[in-house]
């Protein structure tokens, strides 16, 4: 922080900066003026890479440029514990201004390895459940961001409106994931509230997957996922054992619908991308994460994938199709 705000010559913390005995600022040049920061990504999969690159053409927009005033480093951890902490701790070792940490793994990676570095995240479902920041009006230390929180609730409306009369719901999350975990626990608490079952899948890597798809598949009415890391990254086996046995699957996020699950009520994830960057350039230009408020998304929509209906034999009733985004006929 005190060296971001060197860099960028902010007068009013010329003081503080020499009271604390640091080299002045006005003398430099060259790569010392250029802003690092680190980007770290959990995973490659649709919503992730989209919001990667929203945020990287939203600072280009706003006048920083990768490679000319600011360097990105950018750090995909392949959805390995072990990669988040190596690439945290590289990020510390360069002595980044700034990190940005892309889903909820990444963002509690990137809080393990400093209290002083600004942290910007991006789509944390749940901030507080995971312990992020514990108020989202006041974050209180270097980490603050976007949330994509959708509701369960709202979604198992939605599964009412087009395959009504489910009576047991299948869960499939990745249980290390705590984004997914706080939402399943809002979709038991739902269920219970209306008579409804739950039946849980909770895999711990992607390669458990196609099973866990299966067992959900006999036992359940409808499944959902929520915005599940490991799941969105290998939804294409998901979807074929659904649509396969012909049981409806809803989620958590536009993307998976893209790549073939049946609907959700999401958020729109190229806003939330632009949102971060706006964080991430008032950090630059001083402004201290304690005092910003974390950014939740206000504009929900929902999303149906129209050809997975067609595969399935499933009629979306026309109530939904008047203001739903088609994906499948749609770009994200
Ligand atoms: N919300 C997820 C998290 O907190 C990250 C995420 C963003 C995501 N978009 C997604 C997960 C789409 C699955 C699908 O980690």
């Amino acid at each position: 922080m005190k060296k971001l705000l060197k860099k960028i010559g902010i007068v009013a913390m010329l003081a503080a900066v020499t009271a604390l005995g640091l080299t002045g600022c006005g003398g430099s040049s060259g790569d010392e003026d250029v802003i690092k920061v680190g980007l770290v990504q959990l995973v490659e999969h649709t919503s992730l890479d989209q919001i990667r690159e929203s945020i990287i053409d939203r600072l280009e927009e706003e006048g920083y440029v990768d490679g000319e005033n600011i360097s990105i480093d950018y750090q995909n951890a392949q959805n390995e514990q072990s990669n988040l902490q190596t690439i945290c701790q590289g990020f510390v070792a360069d002595d980044v201004d700034v990190i940005i940490a892309i889903t909820t793994p990444a963002t509690q990676a990137a809080m393990n390895v400093t209290d002083e570095i600004p942290i910007v995240f991006s789509a944390v479902t749940d901030p507080i459940a995971s312990e992020v920041v514990s108020d989202l009006e006041n974050p209180g230390g270097n980490v603050t961001g976007t949330s994509d929180i959708v509701s369960a609730e709202q979604i198992m409306g939605l599964a009412e409106e087009i395959t009504p009369g489910y009576e047991t719901i299948g869960a499939l999350y990745n249980s290390s994931e705590t984004n997914s975990v706080a939402v399943v626990e809002d979709l038991k608490e739902y269920a219970a509230a209306n008579g409804l079952e739950v039946e849980e899948a909770a895999v711990t890597n992607a390669s458990e997957i196609q099973q866990a798809a299966q067992s959900l598949a006999q036992k359940c009415d409808i499944v959902f996922s929520p915005t599940d890391n490991t799941v969105a990254s290998s939804i294409a086996t998901a979807n074929q054992v659904f649509i396969e046995a012909g049981v409806p699957f809803y989620v958590g996020a536009d993307s998976m619908v893209k790549d073939g699950a049946l609907a959700t009520y999401g958020i729109n994830y190229q806003v939330l991308g632009q949102e971060t960057a706006d964080m991430v350039i008032e950090i630059i230009n001083g402004a201290d994460p304690a005092e910003m408020p974390v950014r939740t998304m206000e504009d929900m929509e929902v999303y149906i994938n129209s050809q997975t209906a067609a595969d399935m034999g499933i009629d979306i009733p026309q109530a939904v199709l008047d203001r739903a985004t088609d994906l499948a006929k749609e770009d994200l």
